[in-house]
């Protein structure tokens, strides 16, 4: 199953890589201005789910795009075609492809690929997480003053959802550096490779995380909510850290003022 995943992921990463600049028609979705969707993010699932349909047929897919099925299937895709689309729209190289693979629940499998560096990041439940075939091990920080950090702003920033501003100002004050790159799975990615010691987020959907969060358990490092509860992959708001600093995170998030 992750070799269908780096298939989809690497064939759906060449469309998006040939399509910047190409994009014709963008849409705005559910009513808000800055939430939007190009042909190009229609494309891309499009092939994912071709793919992933002619090896697996009766599995459950839930996709950005085009929703989910409610079949009680064993195995569910949890596919985003395209992770940093506001990124994309812009001509800016910073965006991916991201599958993760649900058994009863739980995330067995998960894949980003970004097609502007070639980079591939894959975990498997219990083997560990690679990028490019090479173990990842998260950052070693201890404190937050050595974290270089990493978040995102949901689309509905304007009604400042969950305290986002609120947390982005007091991670500032308290961390290394702080960066907001536009791809919630690149972030997760970069965490499991060590380049960002932790990541927060609100509002994010589960095929932003899915594969994301395994890389990151599978490198050695820890999510969960916002309060340190096991992580709800529905559940909307995350914190994913290298495990040292995950408390300094969590008390940075239950203070908000
Ligand atoms: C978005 C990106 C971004 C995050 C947003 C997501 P999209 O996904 O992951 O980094 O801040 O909350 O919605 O819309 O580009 O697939
Ligand atoms: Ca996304
Ligand atoms: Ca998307």
């Amino acid at each position: 199953m992750l070799n269908v995943a780096i298939e989809a992921a690497r064939e759906a990463g060449r469309y998006l890589h040939a399509s910047i600049g190409k994009v014709r028609n963008i849409e705005v979705k559910q009513g808000e201005a800055r939430n939007l969707v190009s042909e190009i993010d229609r494309g891309s699932e499009e092939r994912i789910i071709g793919i992933i349909k002619r090896h697996y047929p009766t599995h459950a897919i839930l996709a950005e795009e085009s929703g989910g099925s409610d079949s009680p299937a064993e195995y569910k895709w949890i596919i985003d075609p395209l992770d940093g689309t506001t990124n994309f729209l812009h001509g800016l190289p910073l965006f991916s492809v991201t599958i993760g693979i649900e058994r009863k629940g739980e995330i067995i499998a998960g894949v980003v690929y970004d097609p502007n560096t070639d980079e591939l990041f894959t975990a498997e439940k219990g083997a560990g997480a690679y990028l490019n075939g090479k173990k990842l091990k998260v950052s070693r920080s201890k404190e937050l003053i050595d974290s270089l950090l990493v978040t995102g702003f949901p689309y509905e920033i304007a009604t400042n959802p969950g305290q986002t501003v609120n947390h982005f100002v007091n991670f500032l004050m308290e961390a290394q550096g702080l960066r907001r790159l536009g791809s919630a799975a690149l972030d997760l990615s970069y965490v499991a490779a060590g380049r960002f010691d932790g990541f927060w987020e609100v509002y994010l959907n589960p095929w932003d995380m899915a594969a994301g969060v395994l890389l990151v358990t599978e490198a050695g490092g820890k999510v969960s909510n916002f309060s340190g509860a096991p992580l709800n992959l529905y559940g909307k708001n995350i914190v994913a850290s290298n495990g040292v600093i995950h408390s300094a995170m969590v008390a940075v998030l239950q203070n908000p003022a």
